[in-house]
């Protein structure tokens, strides 16, 4: 059983690799970031009180997270696996998931960490560009769809985050040192801890990390 959970930095490319792993190995994606994004663009109660923090980079408060991935963890699809992008990312969020995943029989077994030197993060960050409708990423420089503005998975318009401007990814990443990269030495605890360097190709990542997770299963 894999039952994941992706970490790094802003713009480390969780989302990117998330995609190949979900497709790979059949396990629901997980993206806190995804379903808050989905949210604001329907308008619900959460998606308007989330929208501001977001768009300035700051952490959604905990206890609306929390909620949010533990509805989702109970869903009938979890049962064989899942992978969590971006959750947690505060230690009350990876306390309440410890207590949460035994109690539901679908403990955290995996800790992926893709980790990328800052100003790496900043360029990839200002190029990437993403689809709206799937959630895929692209770089204008790093990873071009095939078509210019056109994801290659669902063929949408491809736009730019609002989150993406440099103001909010430098507090985007204050946050990341100051609250989720605790959790390296929390998970370290759990013995559940790996790590992986972000730096060397999107193919060649895929290829370590899909070692790890068949060596896992
Ligand atoms: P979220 O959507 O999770 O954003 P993030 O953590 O800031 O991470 P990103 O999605 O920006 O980066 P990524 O690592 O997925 O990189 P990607 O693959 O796209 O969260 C957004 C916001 O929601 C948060 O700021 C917060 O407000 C809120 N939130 C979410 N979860 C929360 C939680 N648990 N608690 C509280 N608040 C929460 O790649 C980036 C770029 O690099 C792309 O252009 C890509 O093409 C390129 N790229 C990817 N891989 C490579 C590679 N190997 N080489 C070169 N380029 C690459
Ligand atoms: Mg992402």
């Amino acid at each position: 059983m894999l039952n994941i959970i992706l970490m790094g930095p802003p713009g480390a490319g969780k989302g990117t690799i998330a995609k190949k792993i979900v497709d790979a190995f059949e396990l629901p994606h997980i993206s806190t970031g995804d379903m808050f994004r989905e949210a604001i663009s329907q308008g619900t109660p959460l998606g308007l009180q989330a929208k501001a923090i977001i768009e300035a980079g700051n952490l959604v408060p905990d206890e609306l997270t929390i909620e949010l991935v533990k509805e989702r963890l109970l869903k009938d699809d979890c049962a064989s696996g899942y992978l969590l992008d971006g959750f947690p990312r505060t230690i009350p969020q990876a306390e309440a998931l410890k207590a949460l995943g035994p109690s539901i029989g679908r403990p955290v077994n995996l800790v992926v960490d893709i980790t990328v030197p800052d100003e790496e993060l900043l360029s990839r960050i200002a190029g990437r560009r993403v689809c709206p409708k799937c959630g895929a990423s692209f770089h204008v420089v790093n990873m071009k769809p095939r078509l210019d503005g056109i994801c290659d998975r669902c063929g949408s318009t491809l736009i730019q985050r609002k989150d993406d401007n440099a103001d909010s990814f430098k507090v985007r990443l204050e946050n990341y040192y100051k609250s989720t990269q605790p959790l390296v030495d929390f998970y370290k605890a759990e013995g559940l801890y790996h790590h992986f360097d972000g730096m060397v190709g999107h193919i060649a990542l895929f290829e370590e990390v899909s070692k790890l997770l068949k060596e896992s299963k």
